[in-house]
């Protein structure tokens, strides 16, 4: 396997839990998880893991029990994290769409801090503060903890779906509306602004834009410190890019340390918000070749994963490794698209990709699936969503079912033949 490091045994793994199958290697897992934690050595930080990369309840467990933190884009995401084991306190809530209920629950559940991503933000957030502290309720809150997503400018230089910096992309503020905010939070007796947060985009391989953003933060943070704002928490974001094909994958360590100074002369604690360099890959697909078909021009090799487990090739023309586990001879290879039963041509894993000839039956590995696999798997074509299996010192357990049918429909049953 190029990625997938963990010792099993995928036939058997195929007997038992059946295809398609998620797989994680929990070992794997932990080491990059410490490895990052590690990069801030002697410094005051705290990783709050990216669970939109992959929400797990096991996943999230493992690395709550190594001090992760969580950052949350949903009040579910914030439930999820608390159930797995994740103190309140450790659990940041970010996104641009934050409804109210969700707002007043996680100020309720007392988390660390929100990230605001708008001035409508922010002033929904003193409102609901303001409600839950006249209220008297037993959530009762002395202020609303927050911080806020500054949007430096800078082109991340990634796919344009997962670009977040740019004044033109829907996330966070201006330097100079963020600086008003700041200082309209600071005089408000709701809200108290204790961290300071940015995040340009994911699957970042280029250095350059990552300590510009940096620096531009930085200085914004000087300035509210000069004005008495107390901040506390430098949030630096997650967006790590990791190899898929041949990109050379970016050096967390080297990109601390060229930083991480800067921070701790302002007396901060660091947050960084890692998903994918954790999670992705330490995680792959096992599915089962179902056929194969070929037209004029084009062989298609037909497998049981499709758009609706894997939706990153079909969303961003993402490249995914796919090692053959079968008995084909070695030598003989054929370059085909590897695709699903979905119906839909955008349906694919890879195109134009060399594999050794398959037959029905065979295993195939799709790797580096860890981040944005799962979480992103859908019911389209009434498809059940697969099995999760992580695997941890050469043993194997399931971690989430396989859907089932009935599970899938159970919500829509009641409803079926009701007269109007
Ligand atoms: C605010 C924020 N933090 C962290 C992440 C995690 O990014 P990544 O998985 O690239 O580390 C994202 C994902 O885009 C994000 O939007």
């Amino acid at each position: 396997m190029k990625y997938f490091q963990a010792k099993c045994n995928y036939i058997e793994l195929a007997q038992i839990y059946n295809t398609p199958l998620y797989l994680y290697d929990l070992d794997s897992i932990q080491k990059q998880y410490t490895s990052i934690k590690n990069s801030f050595y002697g410094f005051k930080s705290l990783i709050c893991y990216a669970l939109k990369a992959n929400s797990n309840l096991s996943i999230i467990n493992t690395l709550a029990r190594l001090g992760s933190g969580a950052d949350c884009v949903s009040l579910n995401e914030i439930k999820r994290a608390l159930l797995a084991g994740i103190p309140r306190y450790k659990i940041i809530f970010s996104g641009v769409g934050k409804e109210d209920y969700e707002i007043k629950e996680a100020l309720e559940l007392g988390i660390l801090f929100l990230n605001v991503e708008s001035e409508m933000e922010l002033l929904r957030i003193e409102e609901i503060a303001k409600e839950l502290i006249q209220s008297h309720s037993k959530h009762t809150i002395s202020q609303a903890r927050i911080s806020i997503r500054v949007n430096p400018d800078v082109d991340a230089k990634t796919h344009p779906y997962i670009s977040t910096g740019l004044h033109e992309n829907k996330f966070g503020l201006d330097m100079q509306s963020a600086k008003r905010l700041y200082l309209y939070a600071h005089k408000s007796p709701y809200l108290s602004p204790i961290g300071i947060h940015y995040h340009i985009g994911s699957q970042i391989l280029d250095f350059a834009p990552l300590l510009e953003s940096t620096h531009k933060v930085l200085d914004l943070t000087k300035s509210l410190l000069s004005a008495n704002i107390d901040l506390k928490f430098f949030d630096i974001g997650g967006g790590f890019g990791i190899t898929y094909n041949n990109e050379v994958a970016f050096d967390i360590a080297h990109y601390i340390n060229q930083i991480i100074r800067h921070i701790d002369a302002l007396n901060l604690t660091a947050i960084c918000e890692p998903g994918r360099s954790i999670m992705g890959n330490n995680g792959a697909i096992l599915t089962r070749v179902i056929g194969k078909k070929e037209t004029h021009n084009k062989r298609f090799v037909i497998i049981d994963c499709a758009m609706n487990d894997l939706l990153r090739p079909s969303l961003y023309h993402a490249y995914h490794h796919i090692s053959y586990l079968g008995d084909s001879q070695v030598g003989e290879t054929q370059i085909c698209d590897i695709v699903g039963a979905i119906c839909e041509s955008g349906d694919y894993i890879a195109k134009d990709r060399e594999l050794p000839l398959c037959k029905a039956g065979d295993l195939l590995l799709i790797e580096s699936c860890g981040a944005y696999g799962y979480s992103m798997a859908s019911n389209y074509n009434s498809r059940l969503k697969p099995a999760e299996v992580a695997i941890s010192s050469g043993k194997h357990f399931l971690i989430k079912q396989r859907e089932s049918f009935e599970e899938s429909v159970k919500n829509e049953l009641q409803y079926l033949h009701q007269e109007t």
